[in-house]
């Protein structure tokens, strides 16, 4: 049995198309069942048409209340049944009701707990580390601050800035996640508190 994904996107869907490429081998472990979105016409929703897999799209301006929204949200994510929800470039926060419902990764352009946000390769830029990366968490009630499964460090270079470090990143983190997704898939997840252990070693 392959483990079912949902995954949500707002934007260009890089990692989503990584997660599809990867899916195409039956070893792998999983398939992506559903691709969600919070607003139409994006390209990540466009990847997902052309692999032939199933959309859905929920706008928080279509509901009253965001609440109704979310609700309509994680409604849609469960008619696909899915093992692991996997928010790739979904620029919305979800609740905790729909947090419990579902394991929720997300991948976030920095290394955790530093530079949380919308902004992670600018921040870091700003800052003037000399090394960033990218992580993928376990997404709890805070903004980037979940549980890590698995983090990827990346040099920054003298005249990076924040685009040019976010594509540096942008590369590691789409094979990151494929990596860490397939091990949850073929071999599990466990999470203690903020440890997490995929399959029988430490993510
Ligand atoms: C990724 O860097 C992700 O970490 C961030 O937004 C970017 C999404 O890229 N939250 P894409 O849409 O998968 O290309």
């Amino acid at each position: 049995m392959r483990a079912r994904l949902v995954v949500l996107v707002s934007g260009a869907g890089t990692n989503l198309q990584a997660l599809i490429d990867a899916c195409a081998d039956p070893d792998y472990g999983a398939e992506v069942v559903a691709v969600g979105a919070d607003r139409g016409d994006i390209e990540g929703l466009a990847r997902a048409e052309r692999a032939g897999i199933a959309t859905f799209v929920r706008r928080v301006d279509d509901f009253a209340e965001r609440q109704q929204w979310d609700r309509a949200l994680g409604a849609a994510v469960a008619d696909f049944e899915p093992q692991v929800v996997v928010l790739a470039g979904f620029m919305k926060l979800v609740s905790p009701d729909f947090l419990a419902r579902f394991l929720t990764l997300n991948t976030h352009p920095a290394l955790c707990p530093s530079f949380p946000g919308m902004h992670g390769p600018r921040d870091a830029i700003d800052y003037g580390v000399k090394v960033s990366g990218a992580t993928l968490f376990v997404v709890d009630g805070g903004v980037d601050t979940g549980p890590i499964v698995a983090q990827v460090p990346v040099l920054v270079a003298d005249d990076d800035d924040a685009e040019s470090l976010h594509e540096r990143i942008k590369s590691v983190e789409r094979q990151m996640l494929v990596d860490a997704v397939g091990r949850i898939a073929r071999d599990g997840i466990e999470i203690t508190g903020r440890r997490v252990r995929v399959g029988g070693s430490a993510g």
